[in-house]
Parts: C-alpha cells; structure tokens; sequence
C-alpha cells in the first residue's frame, strides 16, 4: 500500500515483525523495527524521502562506501511516557552535527526538513517498537554512505541517508572497566576525530579488542602526541570527579562534542557541582586515585548514557574507584533521563515532542 504523507512517501510493511520482539529482554541495537526511513542523493540534490519495509539494500560492488569509508552516522533515542507521547532528545543538535561531519568528509548536507519530517513519521509509524521499560527506549540509527560507484579515489556522486530504529536496553550491562591507551591512537589534529564517521570506529576495534582480552570493556583514548592527556572512550565522553569537582577535556578536532557532555555539565552547573572543562592530565589522575582525591569517572553518551566507570588499567597497574553512595553520575543521570522520558518539567527545551 503507498499513502502519501507531506512529501514523504510511505509504503508499509505487510506485516509486523512486533510479536517477535522480546521487550523484556532487549540488548542493544540489534533487533529492528517494521520500517525505516530512505532518502537518495542523486544528480546533484536529494530526493524525496520514503519509508519502506526495513529490508536488505542492493548496492554496486564498486560503491565507494566500501572502497574509500564514506560514510557518516548520528546516534540519538526516542522515548515514551506513561501517556504514551514519543519524546526525543536535543535532535536539531543531531541533525547539526550529522552536517558538521558530512562536511568533513564531502558528503552533502541533508536538509533539516528531510531529517526531521523523516524521523517524525517514521517514528509515528513504528511507535509501538519504542520500549517503556525503565533503561529501555528505540535507538534511532540516521547514517549516510557513499552508494556511488568507481574505483576513483573521490566523492561519490550518489549517496543514500538512511534511518533505522532498534528497541535497545543498556549499552553497557553493569560497571564498566576502562584502559587508558599508551600505543594506539583514535584521531589526531587535523583528522576526523570529531566527525561521527564510520572509520572512527573501525579504527578503535582493534586496539579495544585487546583491551578486552586484558579484561577492560573500554579503551580510554588519550591525546596522539604523548598519550598523556585524557580524551574520550570509544562511544562515550569522560568525566572525571576529583574531590568535588566534575572535569572533562575541552573537545577539539579530535574529540566528538557529544550533546549528553554539553547537556551534563549545564546540568551540573545548575545543580551548584563545579565543573571545569580542561586538560587533565593521566597523571593527575592517577595521583588522584593514590591520594584518594579521585572520587568518580564516567563515560556519557547517548547510548550508553551516563555509564560509571569501576576501574581504570594503566601502565599494568588498576586502580579502583569508590563506590560512592550519591555518586554525581547517578544524581545527572536521575535529572537527565526524567528530562528524556518527561517525568520532570525540562526548564532547558530540550525534549523534542514527536506530534504529527
Ligand atoms: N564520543 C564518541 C566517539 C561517540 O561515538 C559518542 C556517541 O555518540 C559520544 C562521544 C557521545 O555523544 P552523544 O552524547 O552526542 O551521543
Ligand atoms: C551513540 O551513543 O549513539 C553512539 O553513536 C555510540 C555508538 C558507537 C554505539
């Protein structure tokens, strides 16, 4: 069946694939919805978006997404109160920062309209895949990839913008384990660290991997030159809590300026927590955690959230955290997520109501 809505045209799925979604037991990102959303770039603009039976995609062997890894993503979740509304979160900041990376990597920008009609209706159209289960929600996966075809080491001329949506539960399934990495590094000054690109990722897998065979779940990146400052982990911000002070590093062009970060430290502020947004040194930190002045770390992120760390490996040496009571990450993720599923009035405007 095709009805036309707006601009987008909408073809729905015969039928649902709902019944087979465990909604008590959802890992993340890797069961899908009925449908998603397909947008082509082609002669030069991008066409009208439809959404489509979610379904395999057909592309050219030569498509330079599989030569040359152009290819771009945003991360971001909807959520649904006990009325049943479908909230997001901060999404024109997504969409801003899809077109900051589609810049660096000569992709192009995707209208706001697009993105936002787009994520609307497909949202209205899969809403009962939106998970209510306290620390469940639908992630919501917009990406765009080079389908253009030739073995030229150069823009493609076609480009295809997709959003997927997977009912998720936690990211992380309990503590979260981190080494701060000596040897490799995930961006350098002048790169695309701060582009949500594809590669990004691809380029941390194997250096987490060994990680993971050391028993840590994460790799803290530190700065390219001497490995001395702290940067991110590979899906996640970090903040650091020393005595009573909540620190993360200034982003730059190699660290991603995560809308959960920006979102924390306003927060923050406005609950009198002082924060400081600055280098910080391993050492500083490590010294921190000998005299006992280091009180918490935590990685934020949409996906993961606010996820505490339990211990940080360096140098073969751990060192362990407290466990503290009222912890800061517990105290913003409280404020942060009530603010998400609208369980708090949001003084900030940031819960974004998905109406038709
Ligand atoms: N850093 C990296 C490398 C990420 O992939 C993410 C996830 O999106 C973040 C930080 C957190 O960003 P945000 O809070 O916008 O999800
Ligand atoms: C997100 O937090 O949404 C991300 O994009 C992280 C992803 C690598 C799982």
């Amino acid at each position: 069946m095709h009805t036309e809505t707006n601009n987008i045209i909408v073809e729905k799925a015969a039928t649902s694939k709902i019944d087979q979604i465990d909604f008590d037991n959802l890992a993340f990102g890797s069961v899908f919805s009925d449908h998603m959303l397909v947008c082509d770039y082609k002669n030069g603009k991008w066409e009208t978006p439809k959404i489509i039976p979610y379904q395999p995609i057909t592309l050219d062997p030569s498509s330079k997404i599989f030569h040359y890894g152009q290819s771009i993503f945003e991360g971001m979740k909807a959520y649904k109160d006990e009325k049943g509304a479908i909230f997001l979160f901060r999404p024109l900041d997504n969409h801003k920062r899809l077109n900051i990376s589609a810049k660096r990597l000569s992709i192009p920008e995707l209208p706001e309209a697009y993105f936002m009609e787009g994520l609307t209706k497909l949202l209205q159209l899969d809403e009962a895949f939106i998970p209510t289960k306290e620390g469940s929600s639908l992630y919501v996966r917009p990406f765009i990839f080079a389908s253009g075809k030739g073995f030229h080491a150069s823009p493609a001329d076609a480009y295809k913008f997709i959003i997927a949506c997977a009912p998720s539960g936690a990211y992380f399934s309990g503590k979260v384990k981190v080494l701060i990495e000596q040897t490799y590094s995930r961006s350098a000054n002048g790169g695309v660290g701060y582009a949500k690109a594809g590669g990004n990722y691809a380029g941390q897998f194997y250096p987490t991997q060994l990680a993971i065979e050391k028993g840590y779940n994460q790799v803290i990146w530190t700065d390219d030159t001497e490995h001395e400052y702290i940067e991110e982990a590979g899906a996640m911000n970090i903040f650091i809590r020393i005595n009573d002070t909540l620190i993360t590093g200034p982003t730059s062009d190699r660290i991603l300026d995560g809308i959960t970060r920006k979102s924390i430290l306003k927060i923050a502020a406005d609950e009198g927590i002082a924060t400081e947004v600055r280098k910080i040194s391993v050492t500083e930190v490590v010294e921190a955690a000998k005299q006992g002045t280091l009180k918490e770390m935590f990685g934020a992120g949409t996906a993961a959230v606010i996820s505490p760390i339990s211990a940080f490996g360096y140098k073969d040496q751990d060192y362990n955290l407290p466990q503290l009571e009222n912890s800061y990450g517990s105290k913003l993720k409280k404020i942060i997520t009530d603010i998400q599923y609208n369980k708090s009035a949001d003084k900030y405007g940031w819960r974004f109501k998905v109406t038709a």
